[in-house]
């Protein structure tokens, strides 16, 4: 007989993500462990309570997911995590502070269902944020040519170099937003725009966009006020409009959902799952069926 799945969610917050909690529930999840505040250095004793309370074939039954509004506290807390794990003694992990890799991945479903990225050149608006960077990370990976953008050209300089390291051949140039034409220029001979801007900050005006004769697909993930491509709408789902494929951030954050709940279920498989970006947007990707 399986054991009841068990849920520990770990939080850096002040309170673990309610968000987080109804997702896990949603997915089916039997029993949700939430720990708030969660330190790097607290994190071993946690995860020996995961590790050795169950026998290695119920393992799978236990697992662990990171939350938690910042992305770079997420991945330390990932780090600490893995670094527990020995032999069989393991249990699934999937990180996801502030639903970054969700996300991102989600992103990049819905545009390779327009284009063929490999074959396509994309510009990735405020591209230094962590769902900016995890864009561009899953997109070079794909193949595409990636222009990563940001209002200062040393950040997106940046991005790339540590890129770069990540996926060998990635294809990538670092632009500057900075300027009154600095955007359209970012956007030229691009066939796919990316806006993963803060929320309520508006980055591509719809002249920018319709001076982007070749752009195919528009996704923008802010979801706040003003939006960061101008003339899309919150709502977009694959809208046809000025010849191209809109997105905004609810449209896109259907497809992100139906990942976070596959991802969660899919801990529960086997004791041995690491899921981060990469993972996250090949369970994302089959769910979609590509
Ligand atoms: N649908 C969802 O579930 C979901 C989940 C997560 C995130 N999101 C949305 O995805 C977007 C990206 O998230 P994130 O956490 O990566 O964003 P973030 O870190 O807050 O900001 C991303 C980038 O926006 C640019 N930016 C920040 N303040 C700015 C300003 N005042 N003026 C112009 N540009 C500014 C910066 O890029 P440069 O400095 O390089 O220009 C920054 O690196 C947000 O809109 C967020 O709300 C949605």
């Amino acid at each position: 007989m399986s054991r009841p799945t068990i849920l520990i969610q770990l939080d850096g917050d002040e309170h673990a993500s309610v968000f987080d909690a109804v997702v896990a529930t949603d997915a089916g999840v039997d029993r949700l462990l939430q720990y708030s505040r969660v330190e790097a250095t607290q994190v071993r004793d946690l995860v020996h309570g995961a590790m050795f309370t169950r026998g290695p074939a119920d393992l799978k039954s236990t697992a662990i997911f990171i939350g938690g509004a910042n992305v770079a506290k997420g991945e330390e807390l990932l780090r600490q995590v893995v670094r527990c794990f020995f032999g069989p003694m393991r249990v699934s992990v999937m990180m996801d502070a502030n639903g970054a890799n969700t996300t991102a991945a989600a992103a990049v479903i819905a545009a390779g269902r327009h284009v063929d990225l490999a074959a396509s050149t994309a510009t990735v608006l405020a591209a230094t944020g962590p769902v900016g960077q995890r864009v561009v990370r899953l997109l070079a990976g794909r193949g595409a040519q990636v222009r990563v953008a940001s209002r200062d050209r040393s950040r997106a300089a940046l991005v790339c170099e540590l890129i770069a390291k990540e996926i060998p051949g990635a294809r990538l140039t670092p632009h500057s937003t900075d300027g009154a034409t600095a955007t359209a220029e970012a956007l030229q001979s691009s066939q796919v725009v990316i806006a993963a801007g803060a929320a309520g900050i508006g980055l591509a005006s719809a002249a920018d966009l319709a001076r982007a004769a070749d752009l195919r697909v528009a996704i923008d993930l802010n979801a706040v006020p003003p939006l960061g491509l101008e003339g899309i709408e919150v709502t977009d789902r694959a809208v046809e409009r000025n010849g191209r494929i809109d997105y905004g951030a609810i449209g896109v954050g259907g497809t992100k959902m139906k990942i976070h709940k596959a991802a969660l279920r899919r801990l529960f498989e086997s004791n041995d799952q690491v899921l981060d970006a990469e993972a996250i947007y090949a369970i994302g990707a089959a769910i979609d069926g590509r």
